[in-house]
């Protein structure tokens, strides 16, 4: 039996933005997991993929090559030049599903470590990192490649696509609220509906990119000097842009001024936005009452993660 798994993720800053080639700044949140168990099976049986959480079964010989499920199993394939394996994978997360935390990333991570591990093939990170962006494209359309990277590094990453990962250092622990809005977020559909309002207003659309990226070159340098203050200030400047942008929604921007009553150093919506995530970074001693606060605001579920 080969067991591997990996974390969660959220985006401190830059969603969006990161997609058109600017900064972004995203953590690993090693509290919720993705964890693939590989079995062997009766020669002959083929690859199975079990989804326990989902309900779904998947039969490699029977999928296609488009399922999320199984398209991790065939880049892993591929890769390690195999036409198909005796074993039954079964995966199970606590990342919350659509909801900005990378659950699909970490779910794909998680399986081709199990499976490289049962089938003794030895891959780097990067290895792995690129074939779980393979499948990333198919949910995402235009992803930007920050989730395979940081759930696969399992570490801070300041991310800028198409160049080498850099990692970098946090002087002061960051305690972060992760703070669910119960609403899913299609990254896929916020992902275009973006690309739609590039397209008609590049100019306009262009400015609010230039704006993020340069509250992530600040931001970076506030974690490295462990200027907390500054880096709360800096995510809620980044939320308002966020929210010109048009991928915030009510619930989320409640969850955010919920946060920032209850003293959290700043607050904003983490990933595709529309539903999904907010976080809220905090000093430890107030972490419980904007918890209380965040719940009370509507969250279904907070994530006290320090990172
Ligand atoms: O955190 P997620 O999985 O919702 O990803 C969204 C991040 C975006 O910047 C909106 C898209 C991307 O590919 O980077």
């Amino acid at each position: 039996m080969s067991q591997a798994s990996a974390p969660g993720k959220v985006i401190l800053l830059g969603e969006h933005a990161v997609v058109y080639g600017r900064p972004a700044i995203a953590v690993p949140v090693a509290q919720v997991r993705a964890t693939a168990t590989v079995e062997p099976v009766p020669p002959g049986s083929g690859l199975t993929l079990v989804a326990s959480d989902l309900d779904r079964t998947v039969h490699l010989a029977e999928a296609t090559p488009d399922d999320p499920l199984a398209a991790i199993a065939f880049q892993f394939l591929a890769h390690v030049d195999l036409d198909d394996l005796d074993a039954c994978v079964t995966v199970t997360s606590t990342i919350p599903i659509a909801g900005g935390m990378g659950s699909g990333a970490a779910v794909s991570a998680s399986i081709v470590r199990a499976l490289a591990s049962f089938a003794g093939a030895e891959l780097s990170l990067s290895e792995i990192s690129r074939l779980v962006f393979e499948v990333e494209k198919l949910h995402h359309g235009t992803p930007s490649g920050i989730d395979n990277t940081v759930v696969v590094y399992e570490r801070p990453v300041y991310f800028v696509r198409d160049k080498p990962i850099e990692t970098f250092a946090v002087r002061e622990p960051l305690h972060l609220l992760v703070a669910d809005s119960g609403i899913p977020s299609p990254t896929r559909k916020v992902v275009g509906m973006v690309r739609k309002g590039w397209q008609a207003e590049p100019v306009r659309y262009d400015f609010l990119f230039d704006q993020i990226g340069d509250l992530v070159e600040e931001a970076r340098n506030a974690i490295e000097d462990g200027d907390l203050y500054t880096l709360g200030a800096l995510m809620d400047q980044n939320q308002d842009l966020l929210q010109e942008m048009g991928v915030s929604a009510p619930q989320l921007d409640d969850l955010v001024e919920a946060a920032r009553a209850a003293g959290a150093l700043g607050a904003k919506l983490s990933g595709a936005g529309r539903g999904g995530n907010v976080i809220a970074l905090v000093e430890e001693e107030l972490a419980d009452e904007v918890e209380r606060e965040l719940q009370e605001a509507g969250a279904t579920r907070v994530i006290y993660a320090v990172v």
